[in-house]
Formats: C-alpha cells, structure tokens, sequence
C-alpha cells in the first residue's frame, strides 16, 4: 500500500509565521530541527550555528518522512537549500511582517529585539523563501493540502502541463461529458506530454470491470508514465483503481470535475470499482502523485449534481465544526478538501478516524440498497442519513434539513433495516455509528437496535 506522505514536508517562512503550529496541528510526525541546534551558538557565531543546522537537517532528511518545522533562516544556507530540494516539498507558510512582529516582539529570540532589524531582515529573506518554495501556504489549510499532493487554484486546469509531476508520457481518462466541456483545455494545457485520450462512460458504469477491461487494453504507458483522470468520482475512482493495478501500480493525478470528487472522491486515496453485489466492492488505495483541483470548473456542472455535492460539503462542516458550505466555491473546496486529507493522511487506511466521514453513511448505503440503487441518489440519502445521525446525537438538524431538504423516501423498510443490520461496520450483530457530539464526532459507537430503527423509520415514507 502507498504511504500518503511519501516525502518530507519542510515549513519554512520567517519567525514568527506560525511554521509550528501549523506542524503541530496536522498531527503527523514532526521534527522541529531548531531545537537538536542551542540557539547560544547563535550568540557566538552565526556562521557554526547555520552549520550545525545544516548538519542537524541533513540528518532529519535521512529519516522517515514527516513534518519538518525549520528555523527561519535554515534555507539561507545553500546546502540546506539543496538538501531541502532534493528530499523535501518545500512549503514556504507566507505572513505578513506586521503578523510575525506581534507574535514575536518581546521573546528572547536574538533577531526579534529591534523592530526596524527585523522589518529589514524579513524584506531581505521574502525572495529567499520564494526561490526556495515548492508550495505557498497562508495557513494551516494550505499545509495539509501541500503535505497531500493536493493543489487547489481556480484555473489550474490551464496549468495542467506543470501541475502535473515529473516529465513522463501522461494518457488522460475521462468520461464523454466532461471530456466533451473540459477535454481540449487540458490536452492544450498537458501539451506534448500527452499521448492518448481513452473514455470511460459516463457515471457509475464506469465502475465497472468491464469498463476497466477496455481502459487496461488501450493504456500504452510504460512504467514512468502517469494516468490522469479528470471528471467526477465515478471517473476518478475508476481510473485510480486502473492505475494501482497496471503494471502493478503506476503514477496517477486526479483532476476532480464535479462537486463530490473536488471535496470527496478525489481526496484520500481510495479507488475502487463495483461487482453485481454491491458498490466499491473491489479497489485499492492508490494514493496519487498529485491531486489538482479547478473550483472554475464547477461553473458547468448541472444543478443537479451539485447538490449531490452539497450533501457530503454539508457534512463535511458539521464533522468541522464549521459552516463551510456558506464559502465561495473556491474556498469551499480548499477548506473541505483540507479537512478530509489531513484526517487521511493521519489515518489512510480506515483504521480509526477516518471512519469519522462515515457521519450519516450507514442510513444512506440502507436507503440506496433498499432503493436498489435507482429513484434515490447518493446524494439524498447523504441528506436523509445526516438527519438520522443528528438526531440520534441529539442535535440540531436545522443545517440539514435548510441546506439540503431532504424528503422522506419510499422504500420497503424491511429492505433497508436487513441493509443497516449488514453493514460492515457492526461487530457481533451490534450497530455501530458515528455519532457528533459538542465536542466532535465519534464513531464506532454502539448504538441500540431500536433506537437506529426507529430513526431509520423516520426517514421512510409512507
Ligand atoms: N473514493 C472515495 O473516497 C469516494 C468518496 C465519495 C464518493 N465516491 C464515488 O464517487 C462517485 C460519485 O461521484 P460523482 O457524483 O462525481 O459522479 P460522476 O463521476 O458520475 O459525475 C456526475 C455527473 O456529472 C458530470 N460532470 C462531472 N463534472 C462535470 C463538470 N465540471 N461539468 C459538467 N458535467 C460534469 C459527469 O459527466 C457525470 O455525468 C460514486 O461512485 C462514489 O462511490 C468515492
């Protein structure tokens, strides 16, 4: 299985930008290489202080990777600088001068004791942190997308050829929609890169072995090549699934199209396709080289499908804490994109708190089973699935029931209560949930048997 954080992350910016913080919050590994360096050498010498330094990240680079938090003015060295190019992404967490002062004016640290040196010693190091850089961050979001290979920016679809990494041939997939709005921008933008354009069919189908069987036999890639995938979540988990197994796994890059796959499918490495049997049945997780999302590309998705979107964008929020869906498209993605990597990047394969983006699933998955997967979309019993799992938390459902409407549905309750009682996660014949409490979400929470058929019954009608 790939490991999500396949390099070093290295946080570098002037004192002060809050590089620590952000390492810490993420909850990954972190190493912050200022403190294996006594900061009186300082003092004594800055020149034996920035080589102990480099010595001290050289050595951290040799290590598993993890969150590097490096002193402010490690990439002055350029050893550092090469080291760090070499073995580490590069995230530059961008503060203004005026920010970083108020954090720091009245420590100890011997750069932060006249303000007029610092402001000077801050304009002097923005051009080092630039060349350096891989990545800009403003903040903590921005940290966790970089640490997960995802790059969010209206209009990179136009910037494809760069964004995606490496030099290699790249063949794209896509379905007959979104190739048809879509597929000329980012042939233009791949340029010579690209050798081939393959169709999966649009929605579900694609999510087939079928459908995998006809991609396999046209791919042309050798094993230095990367397959990428731009369309919604049907496209993107097919094509993932595709690439974890061609030639025993080859470089894919999502390029999420719709709502769903910008803050869902796309992010966290989980491909798969269907069997008769049910849904997601057979699939890897293939964590990609890169995920580029385009919020500009939301402009021609239908309606429709949007909300489909909004059902996961919703819980995603309530799983927050926050009322993400009130953002503009693009902050929209970028916040719920962020939320979601971090917690797979902690936790990529399902063990525990990734299970948290269950909120409201195991209704949803009853309802559509019951439905045999026509006449009620994910998308509604999403809606439904949340209200159930609100209420069982006893809270509020006013987000819900506002946002996303949902309307009791008609399926056979026998149907649906025999799906909840098969979900894979019960243990023993007892229903475990997720549940949100004030304080976040739980999951795996026992949960009695006719208080969740009860809710399961209120979101029935008839
Ligand atoms: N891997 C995961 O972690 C994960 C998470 C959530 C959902 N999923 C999967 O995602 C799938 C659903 O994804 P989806 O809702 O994106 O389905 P989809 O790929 O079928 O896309 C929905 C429709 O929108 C069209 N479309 C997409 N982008 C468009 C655009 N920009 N403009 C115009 N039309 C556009 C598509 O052609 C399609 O007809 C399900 O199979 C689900 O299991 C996977």
């Amino acid at each position: 299985m790939a490991a999500p954080l396949k390099r070093h992350v290295a946080l570098v910016g002037f004192m002060g930008a809050g590089k620590t913080t952000a390492a810490r919050s993420l909850g990954l590994p972190v190493r912050e290489t200022d403190a294996d360096v006594p900061i009186e050498l300082f003092a004594e010498s800055e020149a034996a202080f920035r080589a102990r330094e480099a010595e001290v990240v050289e050595a951290v680079l040799g290590e598993a990777p993890a969150i590097l938090d490096l002193g402010g003015g490690a990439v002055t060295t350029p050893r550092v600088g090469e080291l760090l190019r070499e073995h580490a992404t590069v995230v530059w967490l961008d503060a203004d001068a005026d920010t970083c002062w108020e954090r720091v004016r009245g420590s100890d640290r011997p750069l932060a004791q006249d303000e007029a040196e610092f402001r000077r010693l801050y304009a002097d190091r923005r051009p080092v942190y630039e060349r350096a850089a891989d990545v800009v961050a403003r903040d903590v979001h921005d940290v966790a997308l970089a640490a997960a290979g995802i790059h969010v920016e209206p209009g990179a679809l136009q910037r494809l050829g760069e964004l995606v990494p490496g030099v290699g041939t790249v063949e794209l997939v896509s379905d007959p929609n979104v190739a048809g709005i879509h597929g000329m921008d980012a042939q233009l933008a791949l340029g010579e890169r690209v050798r081939a354009m393959h169709e999966l069919p649009a929605g579900e189908e694609a999510k087939t072995l079928v459908a995998l069987d006809r991609l396999w036999q046209a791919l042309r890639l050798d094993r230095g090549g990367t397959l990428v995938a731009l369309g919604g979540g049907c496209t993107t988990d097919a094509a993932g699934f595709a690439a974890s197994a061609y030639l025993r796994g080859i470089d894919w890059v999502p390029v999420p199209t719709s709502l769903v796959a910008q803050v869902d499918a796309a992010i966290g490495g989980k491909t798969g396709v269907d069997l008769p049997q049910g849904k997601n049945l057979v699939g890897a997780f293939h964590w990609p080289a890169a995920t580029i999302v385009d919020a500009n590309v939301l402009q021609t998705l239908p309606e429709q499908q949007r909300r489909e979107g909004m059902a996961e964008v919703v819980k995603t929020g309530l799983l927050a804490g926050e009322p993400l869906w009130e953002l503009p498209d693009g902050e929209l993605v970028r916040r719920c994109a962020a939320f979601k990597a971090a917690i797979c990047l902690r936790d990529p394969h399902d063990h525990d708190e990734r299970k948290q983006l269950n909120l409201g699933h195991t209704f949803a998955h009853a309802l559509e089973a019951a439905a045999q997967y026509r006449d009620v979309t994910h998308g509604q019993a999403v809606a439904l699935g949340l209200q159930a799992a609100l209420r069982l938390s006893g809270r509020d459902t006013s987000a819900v029931d506002e946002l996303l409407k949902p309307r009791p549905v008609h399926v056979d309750r026998e149907r649906a209560w025999e799906a909840m009682r098969r979900d894979k996660k019960n243990v023993d014949g007892e229903l475990r949930l997720v549940l949100l409490d004030d304080d976040g979400p739980r999951w795996d929470v026992p949960v009695p048997e006719a208080d969740v058929r009860a809710a399961l019954d209120a979101l029935i009608a008839g």
